[in-house]
C-alpha cells in the first residue's frame, strides 16, 4: 500500500514524491468504494465502470461494498475503510444528509474522499465530486414536455411522478426541476410517490396511481429507467396505452441501453440521460492528488436528452439551447452502456 496522504493540506508535498501508474506490489493504490446498492441498471453500469477502472491490472486494490440502499450500512462501510487504512475512499451517498461526522473522521485519518453521482448537502469535507446535474435533468424534462405538448396540441398536463429514493439528491433534483417548470406552466401534478429507483417499486406505485387516478392522467414521469419498466407493466395490465402512439406520455431518466432501445421502439416517449461512467474521472482525480495537484472540486459529467420522435429538436435551459436527439439505429449503436 502506498504511504497515505496525510490530510488535504499535507497532500501536495507528500504526493509530489509519489509516481503514478506503477505496478510494483507496494505501489498498489487501495480504493474503498461505498456503492449505493444494486437497485437499477444504472447502478450496475456504475459498479462495472469502477471495477474496470480500479482493477488489479491498472494498479489498484478495490475494496467494494454494496450498501443495499441502507444508509447505516454505508456509514459503517466508510468507517471500515478508515480502519483498513485505505488510500482513497469513494462514496456514492444514498442520501444527501448525515455525512459531516464520518467525513470529519476520514479527514482526521488523512484519507481523501471522492464523492460520485449523488451529492452531499451537509458537509464539504471531500476533495472532489463527480456526477450529474439532477436539477437540470428535471428542468430538461419539463422544458421538453412543454415543447412536446405544444407541438402535439396537448392542452392540459395532468402528471404522475414516480420518484426515486426519497432523500437522495437524484430524487430531490429531478423532482424540484420538473416541478419548477410545471408550476411556471400551471400543470397539475396529481401525485408524486417514492418508487425507490426499482422496477418493483415503479410497478407498485403505478398500480396504486391507476387505482386512484385512472382516466385522469396523461403524463407519467418515472425518475429512472427501471421504474419506467415497472410503470409499463402496470399500465399494460390495466389496458392503458403509453408512448408516442399511446394515451400517456411516458418519460424516464438514466438512458441505459435497454431504455434507449425501448425509446426507439416507442415504449417510452423521452429519456433524460444520467451518465453512470464516473470512474475514469475519479481516476483522474486520484492521479492529480498523487501528483500533488489540486483537482477541481465540482465536476459535472456530460449527458443528453433523447426522444422517440423529432417533433422537438432542442430545448432552452438557463438561456442555453440544447439538442434533443431522436433515437435512431445510429445513435443506439454509439451508446457505451
Ligand atoms: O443516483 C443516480 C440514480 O440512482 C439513477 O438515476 C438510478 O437509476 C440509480 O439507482
Amino acid at each position: 500500500m502506498k504511504k497515505k496522504i496525510l490530510g488535504l493540506l499535507a497532500c501536495t508535498a507528500l504526493a509530489a514524491s509519489i509516481a503514478v501508474g506503477v505496478s510494483a506490489e507496494d505501489d498498489v493504490i487501495t480504493v474503498g468504494f461505498a456503492q449505493v446498492g444494486h437497485e437499477s441498471d444504472w447502478r450496475t453500469a456504475s459498479t462495472k465502470s469502477a471495477q474496470d477502472v480500479f482493477s488489479a491490472d491498472n494498479g489498484y486494490d478495490l475494496q467494494f461494498v454494496d450498501c443495499d440502499n441502507d444508509s447505516a450500512v454505508q456509514l459503517e462501510a466508510v468507517r471500515n475503510f478508515i480502519e483498513q487504512d485505505v488510500d482513497y475512499i469513494i462514496i456514492d451517498p444514498i442520501v444527501a444528509t448525515g455525512w459531516d461526522t464520518v467525513l470529519t473522521e476520514c479527514e482526521e485519518a488523512g484519507i481523501p474522499v471522492i464523492v460520485i453521482d449523488r451529492t452531499i448537502d451537509d458537509s464539504d469535507k471531500y476533495v472532489a465530486w463527480v456526477g450529474s446535474d439532477f436539477l437540470k435533468e428535471g428542468i430538461a424534462c419539463g422544458e421538453w414536455l412543454k415543447a412536446y405538448a405544444e407541438a402535439k396540441g396537448i392542452e392540459e398536463i395532468n402528471a404522475l411522478v414516480i420518484e426515486g429514493t426519497n432523500g437522495s439528491s437524484a430524487q430531490i433534483g429531478r423532482t424540484d426541476g420538473f416541478k419548477q417548470v410545471a408550476d411556471e406552466n400551471g400543470w397539475t401534478i396529481l401525485d408524486s410517490q417514492d418508487g425507490d429507483f426499482t422496477q418493483a417499486g415503479g410497478q407498485e406505485v403505478m398500480e396504486s396511481f391507476i387505482k386512484s387516478y385512472e382516466g385522469q392522467f396523461n403524463v407519467v414521469i418515472a425518475q429512472n429507467d427501471n421504474e419506467a419498466y415497472g410503470a409499463q407493466d402496470a399500465m399494460k395490465a390495466a389496458g392503458i396505452s403509453y408512448g408516442p402512439e399511446g394515451d400517456v406520455v411516458l418519460v424516464s431518466f438514466d438512458g441505459n441501453k435497454p431504455a434507449m432501445e425501448a425509446l426507439q421502439a416507442g415504449e417510452l416517449t423521452a429519456v433524460f440521460e444520467c451518465n453512470p461512467l464516473a470512474a475514469p474521472a475519479v481516476e483522474e482525480v486520484i492521479k492529480q492528488l498523487e501528483a500533488g495537484e489540486t483537482p477541481e472540486k465540482t465536476q459535472y459529467i456530460t449527458e443528453g436528452w433523447y426522444a422517440n420522435e423529432d417533433v422537438v429538436t432542442s430545448i432552452t435551459i438557463d438561456g442555453n439551447e440544447e439538442p434533443v436527439t431522436q433515437m435512431t439505429d445510429e445513435v443506439l449503436a454509439g451508446r457505451a452502456y
